[in-house]
C-alpha cells in the first residue's frame, strides 16, 4: 500500500490552550496563529472565554483575549461599528466583520481565520496591499472637466442620488472578493467583486463624467470578465451589499458603450 508523508515543513504546529479557571458561562474560540518572525510553522491556539466578564461580539472575545490572556495576538480593528472594514476575518468559515457577529449567533466552537487565499502578514492580519492596489486603479473619486459651481455643490436629482444606494456603503473589507473562487485564482488580473463594485458606484454618479475612460480601462477579459455570478460575494458582504449585480450593470453598460 502507498503511503504518503507530508514534508516536516507542512505540519502544522501543536496549538496553546488557555483555559478559564472558575468560569461558568465558556465559550470556545479557536484561532489562527502565524507568527513568519518565530520561523514555526502556523497552530491554531484554543481559547477559553468567561462570557460573564466579556462583551457579546466576537471582536469583543478577540479584544479580551489580546487585553487580558495573550497580548501576541494580531488582528486588526478600529471603529467597532461595521464602518471601518478593517476587522474582516472567516469566522466558522463564513468571511464577515468580527465587530458585527455576536457570539450568540454561533454553537459550539468559534474557529477564526485571516481573510482566505491572501498572504497573512500575521495571525489575522492579510496582507492587503494589492487589493488596494486594484482599488487605486479604478481612479475612485469623482472626475468632472466643467468649472465647478462657486456658490453650490455638484448638485443631483433625488432619482440620481438613489442611484448610489447600495453602492456607497461598501466599507472595502474585501469579505466579497476573498470568497470569490474566481479572485483566489486571478486576483493578480482580476479585480474582483469589491473593486468592480466601487467602480460601478463611480460610473453611477450622475455628477462624473468619465464613464467613457473609465470603461475603456474595465473591458480587459481578466479585469471584469473573470466574474462567473457565482454569488459568494453577494452571499458573504457583511453590509447587505450585491457586488455580482455590480459587476452585471458593469457588463451591460460595456456592450451598449459607444466606442
Ligand atoms: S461589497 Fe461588501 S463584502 Fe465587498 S468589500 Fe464592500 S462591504 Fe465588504
Ligand atoms: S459573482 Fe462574480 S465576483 Fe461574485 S463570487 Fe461569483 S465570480 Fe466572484
Ligand atoms: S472594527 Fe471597523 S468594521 Fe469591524
Amino acid at each position: 500500500m502507498v503511503e504518503f508523508a507530508l514534508p516536516k515543513n507542512s505540519q502544522p504546529m501543536p496549538g496553546k490552550h488557555f483555559s478559564a479557571p472558575g468560569a461558568t458561562h465558556v465559550r470556545v474560540f479557536e484561532i489562527y496563529r502565524w507568527d513568519p518572525d518565530s520561523g514555526d510553522n502556523p497552530r491554531i491556539d484554543r481559547y477559553e472565554i468567561d462570557m460573564d466578564h466579556c462583551g457579546p461580539m466576537v471582536l469583543d472575545a478577540i479584544l479580551k483575549i489580546k487585553n487580558e490572556i495573550d497580548s501576541t495576538l494580531a488582528f486588526r480593528r478600529s471603529c467597532r461599528e461595521g464602518v471601518c472594514g478593517s476587522c474582516a476575518m472567516n469566522i466558522n468559515g463564513r468571511n464577515t466583520l468580527a465587530c458585527t457577529k455576536a457570539i450568540a449567533e454561533y454553537s459550539g466552537t468559534i474557529k477564526i481565520f485571516p481573510l482566505p487565499h491572501m498572504a497573512v502578514v500575521k495571525d489575522l492580519v492579510a496582507d492587503m496591499t494589492h487589493f488596494f492596489e486594484q482599488y487605486a486603479s479604478i481612479n475612485p473619486w469623482l472626475t468632472n472637466s466643467a468649472e465647478a459651481p462657486v456658490d453650490h455643490e455638484r448638485l443631483q436629482s433625488r432619482d440620481e442620488r438613489a442611484k448610489l444606494d447600495g453602492l456607497y456603503e461598501c466599507v472595502l473589507c474585501a469579505c466579497c472578493s476573498t470568497s470569490c473562487p474566481s479572485y483566489w485564482w486571478n486576483s493578480d488580473r482580476y479585480l474582483g467583486p469589491a473593486i468592480l463594485l466601487q467602480a460601478y458606484r463611480w460610473l453611477a454618479d450622475s455628477r462624473d463624467d468619465s464613464n467613457a475612460e473609465r470603461l475603456a480601462q474595465l473591458d480587459d477579459a481578466f479585469k471584469v470578465y473573470r466574474c462567473h455570478t457565482i454569488m459568494n460575494c453577494t452571499d458573504t458582504c457583511p453590509k447587505g451589499l450585491n457586488p455580482a449585480q455590480a459587476i452585471a450593470e458593469i457588463k451591460k453598460l460595456l456592450v451598449v458603450r459607444e466606442r
